[in-house]
């Protein structure tokens, strides 16, 4: 996972409708009372409030101290601990396993997949949502070109993301193990919150892009990506970034 600080009052503040948009993939998760269900990535706990709402049992987990510092103030009823979703260590505690906007942060995704495989019970469900195939790559080579047209192209990096395909995602579940049930991939243009919304989309999630550069470098990059994209993605006071969800129900026979 690449090392990225989240500010997680800006993160609730600008950048919310990750939580929002999230919503909807709760209903294939379809959570029950009485169930005890882990959230993978958490963030600021949002959507695990939502699942607790259902009468389960929730619990939270997330790279980010801050991220998880921040849940638990919200959410005290609800148990959140600092993780790294690659190395769970979790043994048959769980009927179902929910992530939101998270799966495309982790490179290791055998780990990943072992470690939720192993947290489920017998019968036990995987339902996640991610950036799948072709997701945000109009963004992605708006930097790269703003970067090429500043002679930077060498020291940035834009490749940390995984968006897989449907077969790539299907073939991985199966290999460790899932049934995978439902593996869709569809678009989900995104707004942006503000007149400042790409500017601040860049900078809070592609900012491991720029690890290479000097702040000067960074702040031209990301400028000229913004000014690239304006015509195109600035439609009526309003940003949109190209989103594009794989998302997926497995579940452990
Ligand atoms: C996404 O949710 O698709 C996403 C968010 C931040 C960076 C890259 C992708």
């Amino acid at each position: 996972m690449p090392e990225i600080h989240w500010d997680s009052t800006l993160y609730n503040e600008q950048h919310r409708f990750v939580s929002d948009y999230g919503a909807d993939v709760l209903q294939w998760l379809d959570a029950k009372a009485g169930e005890n269900i882990l959230d993978v990535g958490c963030g600021t706990g949002d959507l695990a409030a939502k699942i607790q709402e259902s009468g389960a049992t929730v619990s939270g987990v997330d790279a980010s101290a801050d991220m998880i510092e921040l849940a638990k103030q919200n959410y005290p009823t609800i148990q959140f601990e600092q993780k790294d979703a690659a190395v769970l260590d979790y043994n048959r505690e769980f009927d179902a396993v929910f992530s939101n906007a998270t799966f495309h942060w982790i490179e290791n995704q055998r780990g990943l997949l072992r470690g939720i495989f192993k947290a489920l019970k017998h019968g036990g469900r995987l339902v996640a949502e991610f950036g799948g195939k072709g997701n945000i790559k109009t963004i992605v080579d708006a930097i790269e070109n703003a970067a090429k047209q500043l002679g930077l192209e060498h020291r940035v990096i834009s490749n940390f993301w995984f968006f897989p395909s449907i077969s790539h995602y299907a073939t991985l579940l199966e290999s460790t193990g899932f049934e995978a049930e439902q593996v869709w991939l569809f678009d989900r243009p995104t707004k942006l919150v503000g007149e400042d919304g790409m500017l601040n989309w860049i900078n809070q999630f592609a900012q491991h892009a720029f690890v290479n550069l000097n702040e000067e470098e960074a702040e031209a990059v990301t400028d000229l990506a913004v000014n690239i994209l304006k015509p195109t993605h600035f439609k009526n006071g309003e940003w949109t970034a190209d989103y594009r969800r794989l998302r997926i129900k497995a579940s452990k026979r």
